[in-house]
């Protein structure tokens, strides 16, 4: 079964029984500062499972992309990577425990044919704020399943909140609840000692995968420490594509399914090595092909490899599968990396529709870094020769100088049996985070989920300052603007758009000028919810028009202007105050990025 059919038939399934299809998130959430990329199906439903109605109804469905990067050494296993497609359906207060476990065992045993014996639950085991989940196991019984397949865990197995939260450490206003996993069973694998006196389904020996699990959001952490229960009782399903298709293969390799086929041959081809054939070039071949996917898919988005954020993100993916290339033995060309990454055409609409701008920042990487490669392995390979001491300020200058990214030192430095400790990684951090421009929103404290009153506040006056923006670049550069996208953070906000140049200081001033003009004139913004056609026969500016659902928010400022956007947004312009243009960047070729925030 391909994992195309697995897709499709996931839909149907749940669309069959009543739920709508809606259109994924992008991987970067334009007013979510909590998470770098999309990591989740549910990061779009939090308002949702609090008690907003969805415009699309009670009961919905998609697949994911899900880009989760917090720990890249796992993804040369056999079975993590750094982005997953993941199927989710949910339950808005129309459906709870009973139909969810009976539908999604449903799915994986009549719809894609899985041996009931392999398959594996686990289940809360309650503490003191949340009962044993008991409920779930009659559930799972009366469906079926033996005592010896439903394994209770506590909550730092059994219990779902963003960021990996347990209730101890849920920020207030977070939502979260006990969840039930499914686990395949490869019964052909024999449990290894070093894992544990033990196997059970979350051992990490990998005889079981986790599938799927299905999340009862049902709790919101209040300020006092507690838990309340949510106004209503939701259900949030995610399971991963990929290991459903390895577990259908019953093949513990992911990078066996025939998503990853293509590129893998094409690894292969380039470099004369087959996968397989030898068990230490395998996570080479893993990262290599992995890494690719995700950084074709943030390309495809519109996010380009730089020093920042995202930006930075996607440089290291594309880094590290251009060095697991040359430990291959290959030559590290763009063209190279290129015709590999190619093959995510036949999967990926959007890297194919976008295929030119996707290559073209590939290849653009791929020549910065071959250089870079060349100077920082002499410089390294010299230092580790004459036995320099390698420490977390070589590391940084390393990466300061020759654009080596801490992995890939830390990789070489294995290779020569040296390691760093805690502490020099610590140094290394302390240093980038130093020269980091804007250090305090990319620091670890991006992932933790969260935010407070005020940061809100200001993220919705620069969500309605991304419109003004939008609306007077159009105005005094002309209607070819179109934003390429989109970032707010509670400092600032960051909009890319495409330009031939850089605009001149009368242009900067005349479009912050007219953004202020409109704040003066204290303007109404409201919203409508309509159809995306009627919306852009309206003339409503959108992006992405592909990844909108039929029905969108239209938001107004004035006459200003008029953008499909999911909000949230301030009432009144005069809310703003003042706006101020940062600072502007080339940051390929024909797209310009300003940087803009609120002056009091
Ligand atoms: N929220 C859960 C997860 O991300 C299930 O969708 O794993």
């Amino acid at each position: 079964m391909t994992t195309k059919e697995i897709r499709e038939k996931y839909i149907e399934f749940f669309v069959s029984r009543g739920h709508k299809e809606i259109t994924p998130s992008p991987l970067v959430l334009e007013n979510d500062p909590t998470t770098l990329f999309t990591s989740s199906g549910m990061q779009q439903m939090v308002p949702y499972f609090k008690g907003e109605k969805h415009p699309m109804g009670e009961k919905l469905v998609d697949s994911q992309l899900s880009v989760r990067m917090q720990d890249l050494d796992e993804v040369a296993d056999n079975r993590h990577l750094s982005s997953f497609e993941m199927l989710g359906n949910w339950g808005l207060g129309s459906y709870f425990k009973k139909d969810q476990l009976n539908w999604i065992w449903e799915f994986f045993i009549e719809e894609i044919g899985f041996d009931s014996e392999r398959l594996h639950v686990s289940l809360f085991e309650g503490n003191k704020d949340v009962p044993k989940d008991t409920e779930s196991y009659k559930i799972w019984r009366k469906i079926g399943l033996p005592e010896n397949h439903i394994h209770f865990y506590d909550v730092n197995k059994n219990w779902w909140a963003r960021n990996g939260a347990v209730p101890s450490n849920m920020p207030t206003g977070e939502i979260g609840g006990p969840d039930s996993e499914i686990f395949y069973e490869f019964d052909f694998i024999e449990h290894r000692p070093e894992f544990g006196s033990f196997c059970h389904p979350n051992c990490d020996c990998g005889k079981f995968l986790e599938i799927g699990n299905s999340v009862f959001m049902e709790y919101v952490k209040n300020e006092d420490g507690s838990l309340s229960e949510l106004p209503q009782k939701n259900v949030d399903f995610g399971g991963g594509l990929e290991r459903i298709a390895a577990a259908k293969n019953d093949n513990p390799d992911v990078f066996k399914i025939d998503m990853f086929s293509g590129i893998i041959k094409r690894i292969e081809e380039e470099i004369g090595i087959n996968y397989n054939s030898d068990p230490k070039k395998d996570r080479d071949f893993r990262i290599i092909t992995d890494h690719l996917r995700t950084s074709c898919n943030l390309l495809a988005e519109g996010v380009i490899p730089g020093n920042k954020l995202h930006g930075y993100a996607l440089r290291r993916l594309i880094r590290r599968a251009m060095f697991h290339c040359h430990l291959l033995g290959s030559g590290i060309s763009g063209s190279g990396i290129s015709h590999i990454a190619e093959d995510l055409r036949n999967h990926y609409p959007n890297v194919d529709k976008n295929w030119d701008f996707v290559e073209e920042n590939l290849n653009t990487e791929a020549v910065r870094f071959e250089s870079a490669l060349k100077r920082g392995l002499a410089n390294l390979t010299k230092a580790v020769s004459d036995g320099v001491e390698i420490d977390g300020k070589f590391a940084f200058d390393l990466y300061q100088n020759d654009g080596f990214p801490l992995e890939l030192t830390l990789e070489i430095l294995s290779q020569n049996g040296m390691n760093f400790t805690q502490d020099e990684k610590n140094a290394f951090e302390a240093e980038f985070e130093k020269h980091r421009e804007n250090s305090r929103v990319t620091s670890a404290g991006i992932f933790k989920g969260g935010l407070e009153n005020k940061s809100d506040e200001t993220i919705t006056k620069l969500h309605t300052t991304t419109h003004l923006l939008h609306a007077a670049l159009r105005q005094i550069l002309g209607e070819h603007i179109s934003q390429k996208g989109s970032h707010i953070t509670a400092e600032r906000l960051r909009f890319d758009f495409g330009h031939p140049g850089k605009l001149t200081d009368e242009e900067i001033k005349n479009v912050e000028d007219l953004m202020n003009l409109q704040i003066e004139k204290k303007l109404p913004v409201t919203f409508k919810t309509e159809s995306l056609d009627a919306a852009i026969a309206k003339g409503a500016l959108h992006f992405f028009a592909d990844k909108y659902g039929n029905e969108v928010k239209v938001y107004s400022i004035g006459n200003f202007s008029k953008e499909v956007c999911g909000g949230p947004h301030v009432e009144n312009t005069k809310e703003i105050e003042h706006v101020r243009i940062i600072k502007q960047e080339k940051i390929g070729s024909g797209v310009i990025r300003i940087y803009a925030g609120i002056e009091k």
